[in-house]
This record gives structure tokens, sequence and C-alpha cells, in this order.
């Protein structure tokens, strides 16, 4: 199934505390966010890919695109203060197939067999997105102390890539905007509309680069994957 993707990369990289986006960082020699944008790249089914950046950085990551052969880039947009704003800035001018794709440009790990079933599912119930299964014990806790024991059984970590209809996402896009609605994920604007998400079983390994930890996962990753 043929997509278009979205990728945020508009953040700062607070938690990663490197002084600047932690996209510029580098596993094994080479830039996160080309990592991630080569995934893109590579996969046939893949015929658009969406930025969204700060202004500031749009003319390196120009550069890094050359540097690196990234062709399938149709239009770097202005990321927002907020990710879901930098989102809307690329979910208002995306086009090119029925299929969209919402993806964190600091998880350069996805496989490209859960994008491609990402994308089937989109296209048969309009909204998907990923996930992996809770593995620990979990409990809802206030003020320090225990509530709840959850059942397991019933909770998934919410992953990206998120995949839709682009006529739903944009609607849901555009109702949160009319709204004021901030979510932490897409899937939040769409459930909204009282829209089905399904869940697509990931993997464990699609981790988000967000602090020095996962610096060393990530370096970990990829000398497993070279084996
Ligand atoms: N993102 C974005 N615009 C923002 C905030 C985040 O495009 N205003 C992007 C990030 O660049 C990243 C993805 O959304 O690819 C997921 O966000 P996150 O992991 O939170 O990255 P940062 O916001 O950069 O990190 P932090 O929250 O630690 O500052
Ligand atoms: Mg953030």
């Amino acid at each position: 199934m043929k997509y278009e993707v979205i990728l945020p990369a508009a953040g700062s990289g607070k938690r990663m505390g490197a002084g600047e986006n932690k996209l510029f960082l580098k596993l094994n020699g080479i830039p996160i966010l080309i990592h991630t944008l080569n995934v893109f790249q590579e996969d046939q089914d893949c015929s658009g890919i969406w930025l969204a950046a700060k202004p500031e950085e749009q003319d390196d990551i120009r550069s890094l695109l050359d540097e690196y052969g990234i062709t399938k880039v149709k239009s770097i947009e202005t990321g927002g203060d907020e990710r879901q704003h930098s989102v809307q800035a690329c979910v208002k001018v995306v086009e090119g197939t029925d299929i969209v794709l919402v993806h964190d440009a600091a998880r350069p790990f996805i496989h490209k067999e859960v994008i491609s079933r990402l994308a089937d599912e989109a296209d048969r119930s309009g909204a998907a997105v990923a996930g992996v299964r809770a593995k620990d014990t979990m409990k809802l806790v206030e003020d320090g102390v225990i509530q709840e024991t959850v059942n397991r059984e019933n909770l998934w970590i919410i992953q990206t890539p998120q995949a839709f209809k682009s006529s739903v996402l944009k609607e849901a896009e555009e109702r949160a905007e009319a709204d004021g609605f901030l979510g932490t994920d897409e899937a939040m604007l769409v459930e909204r509309l009282g829209h089905p998400v399904t869940i697509v079983e990931s993997t464990y390994d699609n981790i988000k680069m967000t602090t020095v930890d996962d610096l060393i996962f990530g370096e970990a990753i990829i000398k497993s994957r070279q084996e």
C-alpha cells in the first residue's frame, strides 16, 4: 500500500540534554534524522516525505539531505512549539496518496514490515497505530500511593508510526485546531471524532531517542542488526 509520511523533526531534545536538537546527534556515525529518513527513502511504498523543522535548522537539514542522497522529501514545513502543531503544518499541505503516516523523526528503528501492516490497516479501517504490549506490572498511582493494579492484558504502549486515511487525519486535525485541543498523539485526535483506531503490533526495538540511555540502546540495536 502506497503512502506519504509526515516526520515531525522540530523538537528541541530537552530531555536528551545535548544542547542541540537530538536529531543531529550521530548513531554509528550517521545523524539520527538520516537513519529515520533512510527507512522511508528505501521503502518502495513510500511516495513522499513531509518534514516539519525549525526555520533556523532547515538549511542544515537540506545539506544533510544532499549529503546522504535523500531525494523523497517533498517539503519542509515550519514546525510549531508543540509536536501537534508541527504535524498540523504538514497535514495542511500533504498530498499524493490516500494513506498518510505520521512518524517521530526520533524513532530510527521502525521495521518496514510494521509500516506495511499499518498502511494496509489504515486503508481498511481508516486509522491504525503501532504499539507493543506492556511487559511490566502496571499500577495507577496518585500522590505516591497505589490506587489500583491495572489489568496488563488490556494495556499497550503506543508508538509511531500512526497511519490514517488522509480524510480522517485532516478532519481530526481541523477539529482539534478549532477546539484548541492538544493531544499527545494523532490517535487521540481521531479518537475524539468517535472514529475507531486499530492497534498494529510493533516491536520493542522501535524506541524513541529521548534520553542519553537511548543512545546506548540505539548503538546496540544497530550492532545487532549488522550481525
Ligand atoms: N517535535 C516537533 N515539534 C515540536 C516538538 C517535537 O516536530 N514542537 C518532534 C521531535 O523532533 C521528535 C518528535 O516530535 O522527532 C517526538 O518528540 P520528542 O521525542 O518529545 O522530541 P523533543 O520534543 O525534541 O524532545 P524533548 O521533549 O525532550 O524536548
Ligand atoms: Mg517533546
